[in-house]
């Protein structure tokens, strides 16, 4: 890859769907304790699937990227599907990281499971 792909900078420059929703369904907290970063996402669930997802992150350039690229992927899938949604899948849609920037997809992955687990946790399932 070139030092950084063009969708990097344009989630760079224009995060998607940043923030949080209003009494969600489902909350996910994803975190890297060697850097400190954390991550925040919020799900709207309907008919099984993420209707609306929003995120906060306070954490590296990278981190907000690769969350910002993560709401995009999951947004619109079935639970089951966003559930499948991994680190490299999210690395994949910014056009790769460098090896040492590689990890902050992680919080991605982590806090969108996490966020579908409550889910399913609030639901009794
Ligand atoms: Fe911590 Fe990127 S350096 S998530």
């Amino acid at each position: 890859m070139e030092f950084f792909d063009s969708k990097f900078f344009d989630h760079f420059m224009d995060p998607r769907n940043v923030g949080t929703i209003e009494d969600p369904d489902g909350t996910g907290m994803g975190g890297d304790p060697t850097c400190g970063d954390w991550l925040l996402v919020t799900i709207r669930v309907s008919d099984e699937s993420i209707e609306d997802i929003r995120f906060q992150c306070r954490g590296c350039s990278a981190a907000i990227v690769t969350s910002s690229a993560m709401t995009e992927l999951a947004k619109g899938r079935s639970l089951e599907e966003a559930m499948n949604i991994s680190a490299a899948d999210i690395e994949d849609s910014v056009g790769g990281l460098s090896e040492e920037k590689r990890h902050c997809s992680l919080l991605g992955e982590q806090a969108l499971r996490e966020a579908i687990k409550d889910y399913r946790t609030s639901k009794g399932r």
